[in-house]
């Protein structure tokens, strides 16, 4: 089953949640129209898509949307296209990726009775990984919505105010696993492996380990408890990894994301 998409500011997420559904096969280009302000973007999302893409709202096409994809930033005008979405009277359930704007300000915009859906996206689009949160708002239709948020991601229900902590955990969290990557893969340059063998030894330890946990359900205390024997090697390790910030330092980034999503939201 396909759905047919209108979506409104065709930047770098759009493109990526598009991108993911083209190839899963829940929307069609033929069937998908996308809006931005920008003729080189329009350009470009057409040619290399295949996608209806053009420069103004066409007004017959949002109308006849099964879902239209709000994926404008919080400094662009959101308010006069939500108002637009509003006075089209569109049925479509209307889906926002704007950080920061909530349900009620989508609603009080659209001065009529829209079914809204707030999300979080995922970034990891084309790898099948990932989760984006999302809140239903009063109209929404779950089993609408569903199938075109699965063709990029898995999806977590979660209530409005888990949003903000939602955006500095879960989608910023690829930034907090690039970070460990670079450690480890320093690490193993600075004990004398080449650049390359360390890439390559990091990166499958890194898809090995996060396997094990997935294939077990193991707590990784236990897991460390296997490999780190008496007096051995990986227990010399792991008195440096406790001795050092490591654990307070993640802790303190995923913290300091969510104040920040938090507080450009007020700002929005
Ligand atoms: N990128 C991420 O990783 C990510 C993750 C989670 C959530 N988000 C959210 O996704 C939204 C989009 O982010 P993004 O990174 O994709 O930004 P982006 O690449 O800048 O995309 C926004 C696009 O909307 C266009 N636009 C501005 N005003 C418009 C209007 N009135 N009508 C139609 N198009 C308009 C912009 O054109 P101009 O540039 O020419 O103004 C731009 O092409 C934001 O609200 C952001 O918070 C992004």
């Amino acid at each position: 089953m396909t759905v047919t998409v209108y979506a409104i500011g065709g930047g770098q997420m759009v493109e990526a949640i598009l991108r993911a559904a083209l190839r899963n096969k829940i929307i069609e280009p033929e069937a998908t129209v996308v809006t931005d302000v920008s003729e080189k973007r329009v350009n470009y999302l057409h040619e290399n898509y295949g996608v209806d893409a053009q420069t103004t709202i066409n007004e017959k096409k949002l109308k006849s949307a099964e879902i239209v994809l709000l994926g404008v930033r919080p400094q662009d005008d959101w308010e006069k296209i939500t108002a637009q979405i509003g006075a089209a009277e569109v049925s479509a359930q209307v889906i926002s990726i704007i950080a920061g704007v909530t349900l009620t300000q989508l609603q009080t915009a659209s001065n009529t009775e829209i079914a809204f859906t707030r999300i979080i996206p995922n970034t990891l689009t084309d790898t099948g990984y990932g989760y984006s949160g999302v809140t239903l708002g009063e109209r929404a239709e779950r089993e609408l919505v569903t199938p075109f948020l699965e063709s990029f991601g898995k999806v977590d229900f979660i209530p409005e105010e888990q949003i903000d902590l939602y955006t500095g955990y879960a989608v910023c969290g690829p930034n907090y696993v690039y970070n460990f990557y670079i450690a480890l893969t320093n690490a193993g340059v600075l004990s004398g492996l080449s650049r390359k063998q360390a890439n390559a030894i990091a990166l499958e330890n890194l898809k090995g380990a996060a396997k094990f946990l997935e294939l077990t359900g193991k707590h990784p205390y236990e897991l460390l408890d296997i490999n780190n024997s008496a007096g051995g090697v990986g227990i010399n390790a792991q008195h440096e990894i406790d001795a050092s910030g490591f654990a307070a330092g993640i802790q303190n980034a995923v913290l300091a994301a969510v104040q920040r999503t938090t507080e450009l939201g007020k700002k929005g």
